[in-house]
């Protein structure tokens, strides 16, 4: 295989943190539970695992085998591998529409990191103390009712990204992440034991895990695998880009696996903490987008050391936000630096001012522009469905079906370190499984 081009990640572990901070984020905690919510639970969440491991799995793994071919960006990456295999150089578009649905996703992705950081400050100054059902939602409203204050946090959270990015830090963050993603684990943990104890958690195990099929329709199907890919940061050429720096020691299957685990446990335990507070306190489990929000400050206002923890859990939320947003922001930045004059700095302070201005008008319609619809969904609702339900599944999808067509198989074989009886079972798995499910449920959603 050809020397690697660039530099790698300074240890296996270093690969593995990466890939679990751009995996772990907002899409664990808030996304999932507010589309469990909304896509009447468990039906929603056994699709949701099947896609991660019947469409997640091959396609992480593919995603990271292009990178590891190419050696660079996304876009690069799939027109030299398209040249060297003889086809098409229109395979590039699957690196664009990757570049195109992360500049999106960030865009709303830093308002609700830009909730996060509100809610941060909140436990701070002990506004959740003692809060009910009612109160917290009244508070959740006003903030959504209020577009300055939203721009400002909004502004605010761009601001650690692009200082992040641009000051180079993103190593420390690595090394931090090593602490602060299992304090994350720890703390939903604590929350899933307050809502044993005070909340109403049979019903929400029930909700999470005993499927009413009735509620399971085209919608919610392809709602749920854009969720596996959200949740993987699939379908956006970020694990592409992360594979192009990817030593030939690195277990893929096993490092796949690892990742896959700890991001969709957090996705579980975050269910299992929200649950049984929206359950034994009456709200709308289908509210939308504010779920989190609403419910779990009713946790921290009334339990032991409430103030404390939720400080501790917004801040880790936050930096899982980050982390997330960090790797959001690359694939567009590269993609600038390479393709204009601007360099690192003006590539980052650019792409992050079109971000942001898209995210002005993403949080402008939580009030002064919620009648401004597009296909029928406000601004936010639309950049959410259509990069989730659209742009995600078919990247994706581009992704698995180049590795499957121009990938030599046994070169693919030796690399997994898989025997022949394995590699057909894999075989099958990303040739045929997996790229057919994206299509049925697809176009199952459009129906
Ligand atoms: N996977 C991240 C999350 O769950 C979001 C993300 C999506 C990050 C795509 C990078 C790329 O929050």
């Amino acid at each position: 295989m050809a020397k690697l081009a660039h530099a790698q990640w300074s240890s296996k572990m270093g690969f593995v943190l990466a890939a679990a901070g751009s995996a772990v984020g907002l899409g664990n905690i808030w996304r999932f539970s507010y589309l469990t919510g909304e896509s009447g639970g468990a039906a929603f969440v056994l699709v949701y695992l099947a896609c991660v491991a019947l469409v997640g799995l091959p396609i992480l793994v593919a995603e990271w085998m292009i990178g590891r071919r190419g050696q660079k960006n996304p876009i690069n990456t799939m027109a030299d591998l398209a040249k060297r295999h003889g086809r098409s150089r229109g395979w590039a578009m699957v690196g664009v529409s990757g570049v195109l649905a992360s500049f999106l996703i960030l865009s709303f992705y830093s308002v609700i990191g830009g909730w996060s950081l509100n809610y941060t400050v909140g436990a701070v100054i002990g506004s959740f103390s003692g809060q009910d059902a009612a109160a917290s939602e009244a508070a959740f409203g006003a903030l959504l009712g209020n577009p300055g204050s939203l721009l400002i946090w909004h502004t605010l959270f761009m601001v650690l990204v692009v200082g992040i990015v641009a000051r180079g830090v993103t190593k420390g963050l690595e090394a931090a992440a090593r602490i602060l993603m299992p304090a994350l684990v720890v703390l939903l943990l604590v929350l899933v034991g307050y809502g044993a104890t005070s909340g109403a958690f049979g019903q929400a195990f029930a909700f999470m895990f005993t499927p009413d099929w009735s509620a399971l329709d085209g919608g919610v199907m392809l709602a749920a695998m854009g969720q596996a890919f959200f949740t993987l940061s699939l379908g956006m050429g970020i694990m592409m880009a992360y594979g192009s720096y990817l030593g030939e020691d690195v277990n893929l299957l096993g490092t796949a696996r690892t990742v896959i685990i700890l991001d969709t446990a957090i996705a579980l335990l975050a269910g299992l903490a929200i649950f049984p507070i929206v359950f034994a306190t009456n709200l709308d489990a289908s509210s939308g987008p504010g779920l989190i929000f609403v419910t779990l400050p009713i946790a921290f206002g009334n339990m032991v050391g409430g103030t404390l923890l939720g400080l501790g859990f917004f801040l880790l939320l936050t930096f899982a936000a980050l982390t997330s947003a960090i790797s959001l922001l690359e694939p567009v930045v590269e993609t600038l630096e390479e393709r204009t004059a601007l360099g690192r700095l003006g590539a980052t302070v650019v792409s992050a001012l079109a971000v942001w201005l898209v995210g002005v008008a993403a949080l402008l319609s939580f009030n002064v522009w919620a009648d401004v619809l597009l296909f029928g969904l406000n601004i936010f609702d639309f950049l959410d469905t259509f990069t989730g339900k659209i742009l995600l599944p078919l990247t994706g999808l581009g992704a698995i079906v180049f590795y499957s067509l121009c990938l030599n198989k046994e070169e693919s074989r030796r690399e997994l370190g898989m025997d022949v009886y394995d590699y057909s079972l894999w075989n099958l798995l990303t040739k045929y499984v997996a790229p057919i499910g994206v299509v049925v449920v697809f176009v199952a959603g459009f129906i």
